[in-house]
């Protein structure tokens, strides 16, 4: 009997099919499997339907422990109460972003991690899946971080405070004449206290920053307030290099933290002093771009290189080498005044001419008229 060849090679072409669709599944879970990452699914009822090994083992378990467990049961911060869990997977805080939780090993002890939350629907369910990353190496470092920051606090500003003052009385004279030659010894000690304090006082700012720990309000900023008395600040030392300091002030108010803006111009404007020469002329204006107000500081000085001027906002990176050295400062500044301007939701960056000068700017929300009056 004759019989038609395409129903063998039919079924040799479904299972080759069936084959391939094995692999890929294969390969798929063994993706799953190896990754570092922690893996969790669970259906609409929060009961866990899959976990990767790496999920399985932030928690302390097999996977067959956690498979049918009921999610808020690893999750300590929701208690006994599963709804609660319900709501606050829904939040757009959680659901679809990145959140930080505390889960609960095997042993009971409690660990940090991050988790990425997203919902599907397949076969007519509705499941949720997390991407858990542990964080407790991460909340460790952080820990001697502080524990670091805290000791710099006392056991160095403190003292070296108190040093500072010490040193200033000697210079004065009030304690009794000393000699020209001490007192030449006293005003550099006095110097490099004042350097040491500065420096301290930066880093300790980056890490306020850095922490979001750094008060900061929005009030309306007069830009003309907030340009002369950033050049009140640096007054003596423009003067000391002969250097003018041309402010161009528009009428409205930046939304942001006076003292902070403050920080922000007089870091900008003792960079242009630092980098100009004697005699030279900065400029200070201001404009109005699209409800934002842009403020800008023209220097005539030796300008940045095109590969730097990204650089120069990160810490302690200082174009030349000889920088700190001739210049003074440590390469914060700019980082500083990044982490402020970002914070208040605003913008930072430099237009820059080599030999030719330099225009550092910021721009910020404008206060509207109804906020300039608050
Ligand atoms: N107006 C400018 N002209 C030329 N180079 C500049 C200018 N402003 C900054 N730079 C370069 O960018 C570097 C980083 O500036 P930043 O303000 O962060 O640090 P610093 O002034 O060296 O020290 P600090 O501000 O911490 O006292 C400077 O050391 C300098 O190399
Ligand atoms: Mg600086």
């Amino acid at each position: 009997m004759l019989t038609s060849p395409s129903v063998p090679i039919a079924a040799a072409a479904t299972a080759l099919l069936e084959e391939r669709l094995r692999d890929s599944e294969n390969r798929a879970q063994a993706i799953i499997d190896h990754m570092l990452g922690g893996l969790i699914m669970a259906d609409e009822s929060y009961v866990i339907q899959s976990v990767n090994a790496a999920a399985a083992r932030m928690f302390g378990c097999e996977r067959e422990e956690l498979v049918g467990k009921d999610l808020w049961r690893i999750l300590p911060e929701f208690g006994d109460d599963a709804d609660e869990l319900q709501l606050s997977f829904i939040e757009p805080e959680v659901l679809g972003s990145v959140s930080e939780w505390w889960g609960q090993r095997k042993d009971g002890s409690l660990f940090p991690f991050e988790l990425s939350l997203c919902a599907f629907h397949y076969g007519g369910q509705r499941y949720v899946a997390g991407n858990l990353r542990d964080l407790s190496e991460l909340h460790e470092v952080e820990r001697v971080k502080l524990e670091l920051i805290s000791t710099v606090n006392h056991e160095l500003r403190t003292p070296l405070t108190s040093i500072r003052g010490s040193l200033t009385l000697l210079a004065s004279g009030v304690l009794g004449e000393i000699p020209p030659e001490a007192g030449e010894m006293v005003a550099l000690a006095e110097r490099n206290c004042v350097r040491l304090l500065a420096l301290i006082n930066d880093i300790l700012d980056l890490e306020r920053l850095d922490r979001r720990q750094m008060e900061m309000s929005r009030a309306p900023v007069p830009v003309a307030t907030l340009m002369e008395r950033s050049r009140d600040v640096v007054r003596g030392m423009a003067e000391a290099q002969d250097i003018t300091i041309g402010l161009h002030p528009i009428a409205g108010a930046l939304l942001g933290d006076f003292d902070r803006l403050v920080q922000v111009l007089v870091n900008l404007l003792s960079n242009a002093i630092k980098f100009s020469p004697a005699g030279s002329a900065i400029a200070v204006s201001a404009l109005e771009v699209q409800g934002t107000i842009e403020v800008r500081v023209r220097d005539r000085g030796r300008g940045i290189a095109a590969a730097y001027r990204d650089l120069v906002f990160e810490r302690f990176k200082q174009v030349e080498v000889s920088d700190a050295r001739e210049k003074g400062g440590t390469g914060l500044g700019l980082a500083i005044c990044q982490s402020i301007v970002k914070q208040l939701g605003g913008q930072i960056g430099v237009e820059s001419e080599e030999g030719v000068g330099s225009v550092f700017w910021f721009r910020l929300p404008a206060a509207t008229a109804g906020e300039e009056k608050a």
